[in-house]
């Protein structure tokens, strides 16, 4: 469906209620990849918001994007209990495998690696979602077979 019809009927789906703009910008990030400009337009004038409140909202959120993103996007938790638990060599397991830095998506438009912020698993870390599911207990082992399963099933 067109992004503008799609846009539309997310914001539609909370009732164009101005109270929502994090649930509408997150909703829109991840049926479209990411909010663009237009995107945010629509947004503003239909909750009659000013651009620039829509967009530094949607500059804040980790979880809306504002750039076009991987088929696949990492979120690596970079907390400290995570961390503890052996982040660091998680973390450079990714960007060696994936032969890029945080922040960045692979030139053929399959990974992107980000960081996050705890989500809520820190029992079982070091932590990792790929889309939307989480994976714990992390290995450099494991980083790879995760890594060739969803890649590789993609
Ligand atoms: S610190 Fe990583 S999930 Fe909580």
């Amino acid at each position: 469906m067109p992004e503008s019809v799609n846009v539309e009927h997310i914001i539609e789906k909370y009732g164009g209620d101005r109270e929502a703009l994090v649930e509408i910008l997150r909703d829109v990030s991840q049926a479209n990849g990411y909010v663009t400009p237009e995107a945010m337009a629509t947004i503003a004038q239909r909750l009659g918001l000013p651009q620039s409140r829509v967009y530094s909202v949607a500059s804040f959120y980790s979880l809306i994007s504002l750039k076009p993103q991987g088929k696949h996007v990492i979120r690596f938790c970079q907390d400290a209990p995570c961390h503890v638990a052996g982040g660091r060599e998680i973390w450079e397991t990714l960007e060696r495998e994936l032969g890029i830095p945080f922040g960045a998506t692979t030139p053929d438009g399959m990974w992107t690696l980000l960081t996050t912020s705890c989500i809520g698993a820190c029992s079982v870390g070091p932590v990792m979602m790929v889309d939307h599911e989480i994976y714990g207990n992390l290995t450099p082992d494991r980083v790879r077979e995760i890594l060739s399963q969803v890649g590789g099933g993609a």
